[in-house]
């Protein structure tokens, strides 16, 4: 008797448990994972800032390397959820599969930052009054490249190497139905039609850990196939496959016009030393320090944005979108880190 009584009293304890705001903000935890550690740009741009703004903000945080698993990051969600931590900050490895996630922090009661990777399901962000997410439009940063080759293709005739006026490209697209993949791969080419100049896709392959060892296997596979002496552009989704391509160019002796995107130290060196034509801010920093800022208020059962310059969408998808910067041979030096 008494031990059915004691596992009733358990149950019913864990079915009311109700998560309790922080009431300072040094008791706020912060359970949050990165897709991959293997990613340059999750790893080497968000990953440290979101440890160095935690800790100038005071408030605990644990970050765990889901390797590229949804279903090792739905077990890390359930163990930050089991030792109680204040909010979670995540960065889906599939961006189809944000609803598992919402439900758990929602039956946990327990506040959710999406980052990076936004949400595809219909009607996932509107499942729970707790959860916003932090990126950037991912259109922007196609819209923004595409409109930087089509000026330099403007400006540099010998560019179109069999004078048939058409853009002979090649593309390393990043994770397919990855938001930001695929708005950069339909406008980046789509500036150019939208400017009236043709194009013809010679080749386009996908990875969906946007890896440098990938750029450099398929480039060094496109120079030598039967069109590889056609290619006029490289554009790439991002740079951490442009620095394969490049890789691959210099291996086989070949200079050509090649774009990425966002803007790693090692693009502007690339950039400084014409390896690279052009790449696009994708303003990790920032991105990282508005998911820290909106974890903490909602620990703090406030306001998401209270206290900060940070603005939400008032479209339904309850984001901050931080904004994408062309950096090209002009401008580059001031994307330096100081
Ligand atoms: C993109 C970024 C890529 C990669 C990807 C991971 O925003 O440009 O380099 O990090 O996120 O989701
Ligand atoms: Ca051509």
């Amino acid at each position: 008797m008494k031990r059915s009584i004691a596992i009733a009293m358990a149950v019913l304890l864990a079915l009311t448990a109700v998560s309790v705001s922080a009431k300072k903000i040094g008791d706020v935890v912060i359970g949050s994972n990165i897709y991959s550690f293997a990613d340059n740009f999750m790893n080497g741009v968000m990953r440290p800032e979101f440890l160095s703004y935690a800790k100038a903000k005071g408030v605990k945080i644990e970050i765990v390397d889901s390797e590229g698993q949804q279903g090792k990051l739905n077990d890390q969600v359930d163990i930050f959820i089991s030792k109680k931590v204040s909010v979670l900050a995540i960065n889906l490895v599939d961006p189809a599969a944000a609803s598992t996630i919402i439900a758990k922090a929602k039956a946990a009661k327990i506040p959710l930052i999406l980052f990076n990777k936004e949400a595809t399901e219909k009607g996932a962000m509107a499942s729970y009054d707790k959860v916003w997410y932090v990126g950037t439009n991912s259109a922007e940063s196609g819209i923004i490249q595409g409109q930087m080759m089509v000026n330099d293709w403007k400006a540099n005739p010998s560019w179109d190497k069999n004078k048939d006026g058409v853009v002979q490209y090649v593309m390393l697209k990043g994770e397919p139905g990855h938001p930001d993949a695929e708005a950069r791969t339909r406008e980046s080419v789509k500036a150019f039609t939208d400017a009236g100049i043709k194009v013809e896709q010679l080749a386009l392959e996908a990875d969906p850990n946007w890896s440098t060892q990938f750029g450099n296997d398929k480039m060094a596979a496109w120079l030598t196939s039967a069109f590889g002496k056609k290619i006029e552009l490289v554009i790439c989704n991002n740079d951490g496959m442009a620095f394969g391509a490049i890789n691959a160019c210099k291996a086989a002796g070949v200079k050509l016009p090649l774009y990425g995107v966002d803007a790693l130290d090692e693009a502007l060196t690339h950039i400084a030393d014409g390896e690279m034509n052009g790449t696009v801010l994708n303003d990790g920093v920032n991105q990282a320090r508005a998911t820290v800022d909106l974890a903490i208020n909602a620990a703090m059962g406030k306001d998401p944005t209270a206290g900060t310059t940070w603005k939400l969408t008032t479209d339904g998808t309850k984001a901050v979108r931080v904004a994408y910067k062309a950096v090209t041979p002009k401008n580059y030096t001031e994307f330096k880190k100081k």
